[in-house]
């Protein structure tokens, strides 16, 4: 019999205990900064090197953290579902873990691309500099998408949201469009849950809310999904 399939949305929450900060904390700065200057068109127009300073603090952190036990309860979970995450994290805490379909809707850090190409993409675990050309010439930038830019891999998620039996949405403020709105292509039937200890939507008939952090929080989902599997 082949798997039902498992969609997971995550956002920055399921890497918080990993030593990753979220969004949006109450000073509504990322990491000290104003989410503006570093993360739109506008702001790499505008400076350059602040950005990618800033994303380069971004890359060697990310290097310096781990996935936590909720990314590999999620991971270990492919032994019983077909596993899909789609991601609003550029940190590859997922795929460190052991899941082996992760798509990352809003870019990856330790991608990097041409200012004048979308679709060829390196990775890159060093440090960005002005000056760093890909082989068009042309200098190279985060592989991120960064407000006011399009979501390329949107259709995709929604069609993967669309196939579910369950979808777990795990740390996500559900406040940034077009992703937040994925949840709304999981068909009548499906089982959907949501973990993070500040919920920002309610519960309802088919969405169970559970107020937890992501590492208390998933495992009791898996649970709950591994005996409705084996009923
Ligand atoms: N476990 C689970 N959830 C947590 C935890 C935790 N340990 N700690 C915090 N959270 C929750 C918060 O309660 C909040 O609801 O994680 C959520 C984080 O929300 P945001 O900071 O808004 O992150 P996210 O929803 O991923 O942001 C979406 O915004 O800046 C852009 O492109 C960026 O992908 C990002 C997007």
């Amino acid at each position: 019999m082949s798997k039902k399939k498992l969609v997971i949305l995550s956002g920055a929450g399921i890497s918080a205990e990993s030593g990753l900060k979220t969004f949006r904390d109450a000073d509504g700065l990322w990491e000290g900064h104003d989410v503006m200057a570093v993360a739109t068109p506008e702001g790499w127009q505008k400076d350059q090197e602040l950005v990618l300073k800033f994303y380069n603090a971004r890359r060697k952190q990310l290097l310096e953290v781990h996935p936590n036990s909720a990314h590999h309860t999620i991971a270990s979970l492919e032994t019983y579902l077909d596993v899909t995450i789609i991601t609003q994290n550029v940190d590859d805490l997922h795929e460190r873990a052991g899941s082996s379909d992760v798509i990352h809707i809003h870019g990856e850090l330790l991608k990097v691309r041409s200012i004048a190409d979308e679709n060829t993409i390196y990775s890159w675990k060093k440090d960005l500099h002005t000056g760093d050309l890909a082989p068009d010439g042309k200098q190279l930038r985060p592989h991120v998408v960064w407000f006011g830019e399009a979501v390329p891999l949107l259709d995709l998620a929604a069609r993967k949201v669309a196939q579910a039996s369950y979808v777990i949405i795990v740390g996500t403020s559900m406040q940034v469009y077009p992703a937040a709105s994925l949840i709304d292509y999981a068909p009548q039937d499906a089982h959907c849950y949501f973990v993070d200890p500040s919920p920002s939507i309610s519960g309802s008939a088919r969405l169970e809310v559970i107020a937890e952090k992501a590492t208390v929080g998933i495992p009791k989902v898996a649970q709950m999904l591994i005996q409705n599997i084996k009923k």
